[in-house]
C-alpha cells in the first residue's frame, strides 16, 4: 500500500475515536458504597410459616406451654444463653421474634430500669401479652413493639444489641428484615442469632423440613446485609442450636 494511503487510512480510523475522547463527559464522581445493596425480595422465602402466629385468635397460654417448657433447650438453657450476651445496665436491646417474651423478661433485670428491652414481634397477640405482662411485673424498661414481616419497626440507631432466638428461619423477607435490624443498631452494635443446626443426615426430619437455611446460608445472608461475623459461640450445652455473633459493618 502507498505511504500516503496508509497515513490517510490511519487518520480515518483514529479521528472518530479522537472526537469521541474529546466529547466524553467528565468522569462521574466516585462515591463510597461500602455495602452492596441486598437483592430486593418480592416473594416470601417460606410462605405460610407464620400463619399460626398471625391468627387473631392465637392462644398465648398454649404457646407459653410450648415455648417455656423444659423439653425445649432454648428454655432449659436460657440462663447460659443469656450469659453469652454482653448485657449491661442501661443498654438498649431488641428481642426480635419475642414470642411469649421468654428472653425479653430475662433481659429486663440485666439492663435495669435505665435500660430498655424491646419485645418485637409480628404477632399482635404476643405483643399484647408482653405489654400486659410488663405492666403486671412493673418493668417499665420493657416495651412491646408490633412489627411487620419486612421491618422490625424500631427507630434508627436505637439499640446496642439485637437478639434473634429461634426466629431467623421465620423471617419471610430476610434481606428486608436484616436491613431494618441494621438501621436499628447503633454503630458497632451486635446481632446475635440463635437457630437450629440444619444438617441433612444429622438433624431431625422436622428441622430439615421446617428450617429453610442452615448455618452457612444464614451467615452468607447476614454478611450480605452489611454485618461481619464476630464469632460462633462455643455452646456445648446446646445439642440442636448454634449461636452466631455479628457486628454491624
Ligand atoms: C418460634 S417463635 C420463637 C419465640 C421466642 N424467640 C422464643 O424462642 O421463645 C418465632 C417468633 O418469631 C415471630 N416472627 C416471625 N417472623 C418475624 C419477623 N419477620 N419479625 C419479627 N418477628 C417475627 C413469630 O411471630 C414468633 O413469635
Amino acid at each position: 500500500m502507498p505511504h500516503r494511503l496508509v497515513v490517510s487510512s490511519l487518520l480515518c480510523s483514529l479521528i472518530p475515536s479522537l472526537l469521541l475522547v474529546g466529547c466524553k463527559a467528565p468522569p462521574e464522581p466516585q462515591t463510597a458504597t461500602p455495602v452492596a445493596a441486598p437483592p430486593a425480595e418480592t416473594a416470601s422465602v417460606k410462605p405460610g410459616i407464620n400463619q399460626d402466629f398471625l391468627d387473631p385468635a392465637l392462644d398465648v397460654t398454649k404457646y407459653e406451654q410450648r415455648f417455656e417448657g423444659e423439653s425445649r433447650e432454648v428454655f432449659s438453657q436460657r440462663a447460659r444463653i443469656a450469659a453469652l450476651l454482653p448485657l449491661r445496665p442501661g443498654m438498649a436491646v431488641a428481642d426480635v421474634g419475642a414470642g411469649t417474651g421468654l428472653y425479653t423478661f430475662l433481659f429486663a433485670p440485666k439492663v435495669g430500669a435505665e435500660g430498655r428491652v424491646y419485645g418485637v414481634d409480628i404477632a399482635p397477640k404476643f405483643v399484647e401479652h408482653i405489654t400486659k405482662a410488663a405492666a403486671e411485673r412493673q418493668l417499665p424498661q420493657v416495651v412491646a413493639q408490633l412489627c411487620s414481616e419486612r421491618s422490625v419497626e424500631l427507630p434508627a440507631a436505637s439499640v446496642d444489641l439485637v437478639f434473634v432466638c429461634d426466629t431467623y428461619h421465620h423471617f419471610e423477607y430476610p434481606q428486608a428484615t436484616l436491613a431494618s435490624i441494621r438501621d436499628a443498631l447503633r454503630p458497632g452494635g451486635e446481632l446475635v442469632i440463635l437457630d437450629f443446626i440444619r444438617e441433612p443426615g444429622v438433624s431431625r426430619e422436622w428441622i430439615l423440613d421446617h428450617v429453610r437455611a442452615g448455618e452457612a446460608v444464614v451467615t452468607q445472608e447476614v454478611v450480605a446485609a452489611g454485618f461481619e461475623l464476630v464469632r460462633r459461640e462455643e455452646t456445648p450445652f446446646l445439642r440442636e442450636n448454634y449461636v452466631l455473633r455479628f457486628r454491624r459493618r
